[in-house]
């Protein structure tokens, strides 16, 4: 009887360990588990004193709550250097993140001169050219004075050896050009500067991003003069090979493609997000429809077919949502619907702008901003399903639709430089369309002079 009860037990659990696995095959991606290689080198001198080396450790601790260690996911080290540099923590000795953070809290306070071109050789050396895994590989400076060794050949060096720097500045005694060759390009994205070290808690959430960044959107869409970190869904989703026809957009350079209901523009999200979408993003698209039922734009299914992510145009409504993951209750669906929503639907040219963070997400038509709604803390995405554009919701029939641009920027910052230049039918009499710095302005030109009228700024046009 009792061999019995022990067969029915082995069966049970083998039972149970199946269904387990198949639950594991619809593994949620995102930042938590994007696999990295990361070492943080952190300055020890006296300068930084024993008090201030807490709330380093603090801060250290609190950005690796952020990730799932483990052999397939994140992966981090720890250097502490003086006058030499100190192996803390070596790569992949971790199984959990609560190990970890045992021992980062138990690391000690070397105090000493400040030799940061030493430590970064020794990170190199010891830590990264010994992780035998082929991924992200970033290594975070944290240093309060100048190094007292040679610092800039050390870091390009490691650069080339395809390890991203970060640098982070603490205090006055920083200098702020050797920050700045130590870390990649641009030094906008890769360098911080804080003024003291109370101060770092504040930037752990841009660090946080910055990160994730690094692992989850490895790609670079060209954007004027810059590279930026995304995914060009269009190409993603092979639209240039499954779209034939062309249009192009009037006065502009723009081409457009014209989908028609014949195609099938989806593919595996494992292809397209790979390790999922970061905590904040921008999705920024431009379109024209006639279509008066409800459809999405864009959306991510899991395996099952159920919208993890969408933007959905409510033809009857004449609204827009947003879909995404919820940590409550799975999903949530904000809906936009406010008056000058309804310009979408006049079968123009529209660019539809979403600036998501991790606690709201904007909307912006035509680079006006329409309104901003509360999010719930949300999860990864499922990949294992599909990424869809130009589909009616709920169904598999594609929409009838003009695209020139359906793309995610993981950089938050770029929603204030993604503009409507290339939107047609803004460059009509006397309304010109100039690139500058920081984005696309529209002015009116005075003919009589050439001049160009002040305050002639969009709000006036649409
Ligand atoms: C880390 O998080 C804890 C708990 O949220 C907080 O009290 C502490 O100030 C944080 N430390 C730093 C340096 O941000
Ligand atoms: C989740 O909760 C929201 C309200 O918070 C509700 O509108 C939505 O229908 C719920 N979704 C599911 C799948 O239960
Ligand atoms: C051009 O003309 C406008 C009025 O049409 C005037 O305000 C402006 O000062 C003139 N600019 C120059 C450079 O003369």
């Amino acid at each position: 009887m009792a061999q019995l009860l022990r067969l029915f037990q082995t069966l049970l659990i083998l039972l149970l360990r199946d269904y387990i696995s198949a639950e594991d095959g619809e593994t949620r991606a995102s930042c938590r588990t994007a696999p990295a290689d990361l070492v943080f080198i952190l300055d020890g001198s006296y300068s930084v004193g024993p008090e201030n080396f807490e709330i380093i450790k603090s801060w250290l601790v609190n950005i690796t709550r952020n990730f799932d260690i483990g052999p397939k996911f994140i992966q981090v080290g720890v250097v502490q250097y003086s006058d030499y540099p100190v192996l803390e923590i070596p790569l992949g000795t971790h199984e959990s993140t609560e190990n970890l953070i045992k021992e980062m809290e138990s690391i000690h306070y070397l105090g000493g001169n400040t030799k940061t071109g030493r430590a970064i050789q020794f990170a190199y050396d010891h830590l990264f050219a010994k992780s035998s895994r082929f991924l992200t590989k970033i290594a975070v400076v944290l240093t309060d004075g100048k190094s007292q060794d040679e610092v800039k050949d050390v870091a390009a060096e490691a650069r080339k050896n395809k390890i991203t720097l970060f640098a982070i500045g603490v205090g006055s005694e920083i200098e702020e050009d050797e920050l700045k060759a130590i870390a990649n390009k641009p030094s906008s994205t890769y360098v911080f500067y804080v003024e003291d070290y109370i101060a770092i808690s504040r930037i752990k959430e841009v660090i946080k991003q910055k990160l994730c960044e690094e692992s989850v959107c490895p790609t670079r869409i060209p954007v004027a003069a810059r590279d930026e970190k995304g995914f060009d869904i269009l190409v993603g989703l092979g639209v240039k090979k499954r779209v034939k026809k062309r249009i192009q957009i009037p006065t502009t350079n723009a081409k457009a493609y014209e989908v028609t209901s014949r195609v099938d523009l989806s593919e595996l999200t494992r292809n397209v997000f790979p390790e999922g979408l970061p905590p904040s993003y921008v999705f920024v698209s431009t379109q024209r429809f006639k279509v008066k039922k409800t459809w999405d734009l864009w959306r991510v299914l899991s395996l099952d077919k159920r919208p993890q992510i969408a933007v959905t145009i409510n033809g009857e409504e004449k609204t827009l949502s947003f879909t995404t993951t919820s940590l409550i209750n799975g999903t949530q669906v904000i809906t936009f619907a406010a008056p000058r929503v309804k310009t979408l639907f006049d079968e123009g040219w529209h660019q539809i702008r979403l600036l998501v963070t991790e606690d709201f997400v904007t909307l912006y038509i035509d680079d006006q901003e329409i309104e901003t709604k509360p999010l719930h803390p949300v999860l990864g995405i499922y990949i294992s399903g599909l990424t869809q554009i130009g589909k009616y919701s709920g169904k598999e029939e594609t929409v009838q639709f003009d695209i020139q641009k359906l793309r995610i920027y993981c950089d938050p910052e770029q929603n204030n430089r993604e503009t409507v230049c290339e939107i047609p039918g803004f460059n009509g009499e006397g309304w010109i369309l100039l690139q500058s710095e920081w984005g696309c302005a529209v002015r009116f030109l005075d003919h009589t002079n050439g001049s160009f009228l002040k305050g002639s700024w969009f709000e006036g046009l649409i």
